[in-house]
């Protein structure tokens, strides 16, 4: 009887334990989910990265005009903890970025460009990665040259 109790217990130690284990660490491991712009549209984004010239200064996915070297690559970065250093990426200020960067950081090289709340939001999901075959198909080309994103 004494056993039986003992061995119940034992069962029950290891199966909490276990159960614990799954929530505090999760596993098996999930990858972070990138960050996501509630109402924005990519497609629309991506036109308007083309017409504010965002492309003359930055690497952007999906886009094969955006070569730019001048500020930094805006390759995953929906996974990026801060936005020019200074700000927590969020949807939010990604479109307080876009809108008025000078604002935030005022010597950045990135000019404002009078970008409209909707037009910041789109390329916002843009650069997130929305409706890009990026997020089926995790893991990117490299620098491999040669290949152009339609
Ligand atoms: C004249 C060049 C220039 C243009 C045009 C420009 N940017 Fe930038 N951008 C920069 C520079 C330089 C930085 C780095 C800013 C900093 O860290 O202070 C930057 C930073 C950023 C960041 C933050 C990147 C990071 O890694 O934290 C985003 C997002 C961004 N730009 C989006 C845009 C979008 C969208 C447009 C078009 C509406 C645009 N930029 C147009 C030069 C430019």
């Amino acid at each position: 009887m004494g056993r039986k109790i003992a061995w119940g217990l034992l069962a029950f130690l290891v199966l909490s334990g276990l159960v614990f284990y799954v929530f505090a660490y999760q596993w098996p491991p999930v990858r972070d989910p990138a960050l996501t712009m509630p109402d924005g549209d990519p497609a629309q984004g991506r036109q308007a990265i083309v017409k504010y010239g965002c492309s003359s200064c930055h690497v952007i996915p999906n886009v094969r005009q955006a070569t730019g070297r001048v500020g930094p690559k805006l390759e995953d970065i929906g996974r990026q903890i801060y936005l020019a250093g200074v700000l927590p990426n969020t949807p939010d200020n990604m479109i307080r970025w876009i809108m008025h960067p000078r604002e935030i950081a005022p010597l950045t090289a990135m000019p404002e460009l009078d970008v409209s709340e909707q037009e910041a939001r789109d390329i916002g999901a843009h650069l997130y990665g929305q409706g890009s075959v990026r997020q089926s198909r995790p893991g990117h080309g490299g620098s491999g040259g040669g290949h152009s994103p339609r």
